[in-house]
């Protein structure tokens, strides 16, 4: 079993998702009309591009935009979530140690394993939260769903189980398979599901800073016809 979730299942789910992503992103670019989404995409490139690169910058600074300062309590939740999202699968060196061996490939730096359990915790209690905000502010919760729980659901369980693996507080013959497949699912799941703004974040983003860079604002009063 072990065998098998390590050797094709990983191969499998990563490959999915790669290749997932690409195509989701194609489909994104092929997508764009400059008539429909009124934006002049390729007449001003260079208005765009640094629109584009302000636009995913300022989202991506803690507090870098207004939207994250009106709502600070949410922006630290985000932020302390997507951190350990991010870099716990990465940087883990229980990760680093199966990724070299199996496909031959890691990133260099990894995680000591103080700073693994923090970032690893963070994303589960921020995950709790996330979770509560959805059902304590009406304003988020008329547009909730059961199936941005179950997103929630499938990007911590990896966190749950590996957690229980970590601290040793179950059987490993079956945590640590059940951990492997809740970690491949989750990996299958990106192109598939809302998950897939990993890569569509910064499609749309740059998109909108497009818009703003050339039409709105960004040339405005240097002769342009819009
Ligand atoms: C896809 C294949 C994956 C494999 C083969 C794998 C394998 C492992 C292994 C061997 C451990 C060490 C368990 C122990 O200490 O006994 C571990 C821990 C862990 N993994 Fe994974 N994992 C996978 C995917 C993921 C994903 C996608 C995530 C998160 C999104 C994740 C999050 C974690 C966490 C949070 C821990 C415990 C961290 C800590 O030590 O503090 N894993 N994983
Ligand atoms: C570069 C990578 C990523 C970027 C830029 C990104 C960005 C975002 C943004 C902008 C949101 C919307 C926040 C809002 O409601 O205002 C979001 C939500 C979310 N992201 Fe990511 N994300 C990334 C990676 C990930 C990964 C790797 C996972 C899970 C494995 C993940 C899981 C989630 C979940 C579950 C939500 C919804 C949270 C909720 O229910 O409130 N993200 N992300």
């Amino acid at each position: 079993m072990y065998n098998f979730l390590t050797g094709p299942g990983l191969w499998l789910s990563i490959g999915i998702c790669l290749i997932g992503l690409l195509v989701r992103g194609v489909m994104y670019v092929k997508g764009l009309n400059w008539q429909v989404d009124r934006v002049a995409y390729t007449a001003y490139p260079k208005a765009g591009i640094k629109g584009a690169a302000r636009s995913i910058f300022f989202w991506l600074l803690p507090f870098g935009t207004r939207s994250w300062r009106a709502q600070p309590f949410m922006a630290l939740l985000f932020y302390t979530f997507h951190i350990g999202v991010i870099c716990v699968p990465l940087f883990l060196e229980a990760h680093h140690m199966i990724l070299q061996e199996k496909i031959g490939f890691s990133f260099f730096i990894t995680l000591n394993q103080k700073l693994a359990d923090i970032l690893s915790w963070g994303v589960i209690i921020s995950a709790v939260f996330l979770v509560l905000r959805r059902i304590a502010l009406p304003e988020v919760r008329i547009l909730t769903t059961a199936y941005d729980y179950f997103i929630l659901f499938l990007s911590s369980a990896p966190f749950i189980t590996g957690m229980i693996c970590r601290y040793e507080l179950g059987n490993e013959s079956f945590w640590l398979p059940a951990h492997i497949i809740s970690g491949e699912m989750l990996l299958i799941a990106i192109p598939f599901t809302k998950l897939s703004h990993i890569l569509l974040f910064f499609m749309s983003r740059a998109q909108l800073g497009m818009d703003f860079g050339i039409k709105r604002g960004g040339m405005k009063g240097k002769g342009l016809a819009w």
